[in-house]
């Protein structure tokens, strides 16, 4: 019998599928219809913010047919205050594996939204949101090692809560990035969020957003996502990765286990197939039976074993 139970870092999962911030509303109540909440590996809420926030003006979205979507929903979130009283219950009613997606424009900001929750022992984890590519200054604190290191530490400081950084590919070199991060105490690093990216209307003549750019995502950035995630096990083997970048299907969650991912999100597949999760997590089990794995981690990383025996 296969065992999809698995662990990224210090925080255990029932398996290794999560969705993915900003996907699933703010809180999963979407998903009802379809499944419950405790199936998954976890859910990782909308960016929360120490105060409320509008967003951005629409429209927010842009299909990029065949390929995935660019956003720019701007962060909008009704702030973490709001989230605790009235989410966090539905949450833990739900028996979810919960993370906390936090976002700030500043370090004291984060500081704020993280003390909302800090002491919570039914949080899993909290993935910070260093990389959102829509508001000004979103990049900043992923763009920079040294503010990525501050920052970190700060929040280290503040909580024995699990800290996962979510990382922008809108880099040079993302394992700077990820060393600074872990250098500062992150117990692992979400790689990828989205890539800037820009859409025309040929009957406006305009960009279709009105800020230009958005976060691309789907099937386009897989590539990328697993080349990131190579480069940043390939150096830092031990740095427990959270996988995410255009995952549609279970043999997509299989390749960025073998990259080196101890789990993954699924995030745009969501507004194609709300059920996707799930089949994900049915796919991962046929997968082991297929392979006769004990557990699903034998498979992560290990797609450098062989090419380090090929000398690749
Ligand atoms: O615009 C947004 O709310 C996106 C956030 C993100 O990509 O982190």
């Amino acid at each position: 019998m296969s065992n999809l139970n698995t662990t990224t870092g210090k925080v255990s999962l029932k398996n290794p599928v999560l969705l993915a911030s900003g996907t699933c509303g703010v809180a999963g109540h979407e998903f009802e219809p379809y499944f419950n909440l405790s199936e998954l590996g976890g859910i990782v809420t909308k960016s929360l913010s120490i105060k409320p926030r509008d967003g951005n003006p629409a429209p927010r979205v842009v299909e990029i047919p065949g390929c995935g979507m660019l956003n720019s929903i701007g962060l909008q979130n009704p702030g973490i205050e709001y989230f605790v009283k009235n989410e966090l219950p539905y949450l833990i009613k739900k028996n979810a594996t919960i993370i906390i997606n936090i976002v700030g424009e500043t370090v004291d900001d984060y500081a704020g939204a993280v003390n909302f929750i800090r002491d919570k022992n039914e949080i899993s984890a909290i993935e910070l949101n260093l990389s959102c590519p829509n508001v000004s200054g979103g990049l900043d604190f992923s763009q920079d090692p040294k503010k990525a290191f501050t920052l970190i530490s700060e929040m280290k400081k503040l909580t024995k809560i699990p800290l996962w950084a979510k990382l922008s590919p809108n880099v040079t070199d993302i394992t700077e990035i990820v060393k600074a991060s872990v250098d500062a105490g992150s117990d692992g690093v979400s790689l990828i969020n989205t890539v800037l990216g820009l859409a025309i209307n040929r009957w406006t003549k305009k960009p279709a957003l009105p800020r230009a750019t958005g976060g691309y995502s789907g099937p386009a950035i897989k590539p990328i996502a697993l080349r990131m995630i190579w480069d940043t096990h390939k150096k830092f083997p031990n740095i427990p990765i959270i996988g995410i970048g255009g995952i549609h299907t279970a043999d997509d969650a299989i390749e960025f286990l073998l990259c080196g991912a101890s789990c993954v999100q699924i995030g745009t597949a969501n507004f194609v197939n709300p059920k996707a999760s799930i089949e994900i997590i049915n796919g991962l089990k046929d997968y082991c039976e297929k392979n006769k794995l004990n557990s699903i981690s034998e498979i992560v990383g290990a797609a450098h074993h062989l090419v380090t025996l090929s000398g690749a």
